[in-house]
């Protein structure tokens, strides 16, 4: 049976062997008692990764921004983010339906970073004109801002204005190993300035579930009580968790492949007559191009390289996200774009 080459995202992965056993063979308890020891395990283990007090396994990460933000801001109150954020776009306006939490969206530009003048203006003067700001989230990589690591530099500034202000800074995490791995530094000195910070086990870290949030003693305290109460409090969740502490072990081995894969790629699609690709913006495991061909259609572009068992997306019209992971050889980058240069030339 032929491959297929899944490069629609990094949450396609499926677990490996070594994970599968550890899934296995885990100790198990109830965790809403706080007796599971594998989920108490990888919790301490997470929680000195980050440099923070406490930690909290997640069923996912959408669900770890929500429980982040709802412990951070109350109803009725203005978080600040990116117009291109996933916590804006992408996870369903959880923060305003459930939490009542008024978002405010500010610029991305293309790599992903919000001017720091727009973050200070846009948080709100003491007027009763106005919601009270209580919150700003960064997202680090920034998904769809080409993966872009964002700098601990920047990070800093941000949380100079959240202090001078009062505000708690969050950051949506889930590639923070990637930023790591691309910045080269250890991933605490990317989150010592924040005060929480959501990380994914399911995604460049390649287990099949699981996200964990990050942060003081007391807010994780508040995060496990919203996690309850959104359904989220698991019981034997140590077969999650079991896959996510082989995933901590030696992820930065696979992240360093995957960015190397994505680097060839991004390389070789630009040399194909039709295609596109900024270079300078490709510094982790996300791809887009641009289709400069007009020898055929966007939608019949994907649909014949799926016909070919090379599966990806287009994210708006004429732009098309790659993204490399575990599972995902230099081999099968060689037969990609062999495939792309078949289709249009
Ligand atoms: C940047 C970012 N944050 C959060 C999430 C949400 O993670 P999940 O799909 O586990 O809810 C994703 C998912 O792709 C993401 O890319």
């Amino acid at each position: 049976m032929t491959k297929i080459i899944d490069l629609r995202s990094d949450t396609v992965t499926q677990p490996s062997d070594q994970m599968r056993d550890a899934i296995s063979n885990s100790l198990l308890g109830d965790d809403v008692f706080g007796e599971d020891p594998t989920v108490n395990e990888i919790e301490q283990k997470a929680a000195q990764i980050m440099g923070k007090e406490s930690a909290l396994l997640v069923p996912s990460g959408t669900m770890g921004n929500l429980v982040s933000i709802l412990s951070h801001c109350e109803r009725g109150t203005e978080i600040i983010l990116g117009h291109k954020s996933h916590t804006f776009v992408y996870e369903g306006g959880g923060i305003s339906s459930v939490g009542g939490i008024h978002s405010r969206q500010l610029l991305n530009d293309d790599i992903g970073i919000i001017d720091l003048d727009d973050i200070k203006y846009a948080v709100r003067d003491d007027n009763v004109h106005y919601p009270k700001t209580s919150a700003i989230s960064l997202e680090n990589t920034h998904n769809m801002c080409f993966g872009s690591p964002i700098e601990p530099n920047y990070i800093k500034s941000v949380s100079v204005i959240a202090k001078e202000n009062n505000l708690k800074l969050h950051v949506d995490g889930a590639r923070i190993f990637n930023a790591a791995v691309s910045l080269n530094i250890d991933v605490k000195d990317l989150v010592k300035n924040v005060d929480s910070v959501t990380f994914c086990l399911s995604k460049g870290l390649a287990a099949p579930i699981g996200s964990v949030v990050c942060g003081t003693k007391k807010f994780i305290d508040k995060a496990r009580r919203h996690r309850k109460v959104l359904g989220g409090g698991m019981r034997q969740a140590g077969i999650i968790a079991a896959a996510g502490l082989i995933s901590l072990d030696d992820c930065t081995i696979q992240i360093k492949k995957d960015h190397n894969n994505a680097k060839i790629l991004a390389e070789g699609l630009n040399k194909i007559k039709g295609l596109s690709v900024q270079l300078n913006h490709i510094q982790t495991n996300i791809i887009f191009f641009k289709l400069e061909s007009n020898k055929i259609t966007d939608q019949s572009f994907v649909k014949s390289m799926n016909s070919k068992g090379i599966k990806f997306f287009e994210t708006s019209p004429n732009r098309f996200r790659l993204v490399t992971h575990y599972g995902i050889t230099k081999k099968d980058i060689y037969k990609t774009l062999i495939e792309f240069d078949k289709c249009l030339n």
